[in-house]
């Protein structure tokens, strides 16, 4: 089968991070793929890249935990809908050399946009088993710890589901992860305000990654400082509200 890649190869993809892309099958627009009707296909899943332009008129969805982006509709006039190729549910599992894999939304949604005009998609047709080549634990049926500290007052632990958004989880439970008048003129978690920063102490690498726009909005500050509201917990971390940014922070 053409577009098959076996489990094994899969497994690779997730042990080596994403290198081995080109050595999936790319498809041109023009490529007439083969019907995908096998068993072992259907048991194992499969891989396929293709070459689209970057609005190529797909909607992305994700898992309850903001992450495994897949396809969610396309429009019907679009690029990808013309391929004939790519089907609603398939995961988008990589493009140029970035491996998205269980990435979250905004990750993938930010790396996309800094993409050039035209790209190689890798798409997984395939359940998450499948593509990672064993069980895989849903963040959301762990619970983790959050730890937070806050200047003057005793530490607090919250308990919440594997993939929870630490700023909801904080402003839920009665924490202010805000300076001063922000509190009141914040942009309520849609990531415009770039306000509602926390630092990460310990169990950052149980987050989710910062995303690029992210990166630029803290960039004179410490890797560990985090937006809460594009922030995912996976892991128990301890977090620290209104500790010190630089100066040129705009947090008032
Ligand atoms: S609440 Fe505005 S950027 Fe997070």
């Amino acid at each position: 089968m053409l577009c098959c890649i076996h489990s094994f190869q899969l497994r690779q993809l997730k042990s080596h991070g994403f290198p081995v892309v080109n050595s999936i099958l790319r498809a041109k627009k023009n490529w007439n793929p083969e019907p995908v009707n096998s068993a072992e296909d259907k048991a194992e899943g499969f891989a396929y890249t293709i070459e689209l332009p970057k609005r190529a008129g797909i909607s992305w969805g994700s898992d309850l935990s903001f992450s495994w982006i897949y396809v969610l509709d396309l429009e019907p006039d679009g690029a990808a809908a013309s391929t004939g190729l790519i089907q609603k549910g398939d995961y988008i599992i990589g493009f140029g050399n970035t491996s998205t894999i269980a990435k979250d939304f905004d990750y993938v949604i930010s790396a996309l946009n800094n993409e050039g005009k035209m790209l190689n998609y890798t798409f997984f047709r395939g359940t998450k088993e499948e593509l990672l080549g064993g069980p895989v634990s849903e963040p959301q049926d762990t619970t983790v710890t959050v730890t937070v500290v806050q200047k003057g007052k005793p530490d607090i632990k919250i308990q919440c589901p594997g993939g929870t958004n630490l700023r909801r989880l904080l402003v839920g439970n009665g924490v202010n992860v805000y300076r001063s008048l922000t509190r009141w003129t914040n942009c309520n978690g849609k990531q415009r305000c770039g306000t509602c920063i926390v630092d990460v102490m310990k169990g950052n690498n149980n987050c989710s990654r910062r995303a690029l726009d992210e990166e630029a909005v803290l960039r004179e500050n410490p890797e560990t400082y985090r937006l809460s509201c594009v922030t995912s917990v996976y892991g128990d971390v301890t977090v620290e509200v209104q500790s010190p940014v630089q100066a040129s922070q705009w947090t008032r």
